[in-house]
């Protein structure tokens, strides 16, 4: 079976900075696939490689088979990647409903800009994206706050939206960037449970950058290890707990749970 994703010997440099040096990662369909490594390692670029952010310096990137380096973001967001990051991004002046219908907006056949200023004839089209995203919300425990500001919803409920919204535009891969980062340990407990959950419901692969150990081992099928932007190890968790070179660079002592 070929992988849903494959990053094949990608490179990228920031002028004298090598921030992913020749670096392979293969994510198979349905599995979570973890991306761990020392702060500095290069797991946000590889993400921003991916996603279209970043053109990579060498290399290539396949979606399905398909190349995707160096596509705009709206493009490779459409062919069915979605993302989180590390410092959430939601447009936190919009209610949470509309940060959710933005997105699926942009899937449907007329501009998102207009449905906003609800133009008439998108009047069909906003019916059912409302409907859609509030039938989304749901089950994120975020219908009751529908009508909130984004900007003042609770940290870990900013995070769902930031999911719930990349979920919107029906992805078949979606990543995560440090999706637990300033979570408590039972809040990491539960957002576990729930990536499993959302992994099941929305038949969507998963990658996942992460430090809390507890999580990572838990839910990834395969994890790949960075450091200073080169894969150091690749493997199953059972694999990677136990490899010498990881426990050396990353594990060691950095058990957060
Ligand atoms: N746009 C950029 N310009 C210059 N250097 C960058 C840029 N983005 C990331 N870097 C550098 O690349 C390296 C990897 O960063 P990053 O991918 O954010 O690491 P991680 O997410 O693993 O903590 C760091 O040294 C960072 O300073
Ligand atoms: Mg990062």
């Amino acid at each position: 079976m070929s992988a849903l994703l494959e990053i094949q010997h990608v490179t990228k440099r920031f002028g004298g900075l090598c921030a992913i040096s020749d670096c392979s990662v293969a994510v198979e369909t349905g599995h979570t696939h973890g991306i761990i490594g020392p702060n500095g390692a290069g797991k946000t670029t590889l993400f921003n490689l991916i996603t279209g952010i970043y053109k990579p310096t060498e290399g290539a990137i396949r979606f399905r088979g398909e190349s995707i380096a160096g596509l705009r973001p709206g493009r490779i967001a459409l062919k069915g990647i979605g993302r989180t990051f590390q410092n959430i991004r939601l447009c936190k002046e919009l209610t949470v409903l509309d940060n959710v219908r933005i997105a699926f907006d942009s899937q449907l056949h007329y501009a998102p800009i207009e449905a906003l200023i609800r133009l008439p004839r998108s009047g069909r089209g906003e019916q059912r994206s409302i409907d859609e995203s509030l039938r989304l919300l749901e089950p994120f425990g975020l219908l009751a706050h529908a009508h909130d500001r984004a900007g003042d919803l609770p940290y870990g409920h900013q995070r769902k939206l930031e999911i719930a919204r990349a979920l919107a535009l029906k992805p078949s891969a979606l990543l995560l960037d440090e999706p637990a980062a300033g979570l408590n340990t039972g809040e990491t407990a539960a957002l576990t449970e729930f990536l499993r959950w959302v992994r099941g419901e929305f038949d969507v692969t998963l990658v996942l950058i992460e430090h809390h150990m507890h999580l990572v081992m838990n839910l990834c099928d395969r994890i790949t290890v960075l450091d200073f932007g080169q894969t150091i190890a690749d493997g199953t968790p059972e694999e990677i707990r136990a490899n010498p070179r990881v426990i050396e660079a990353y594990l060691g002592g950095a058990d957060d749970e």
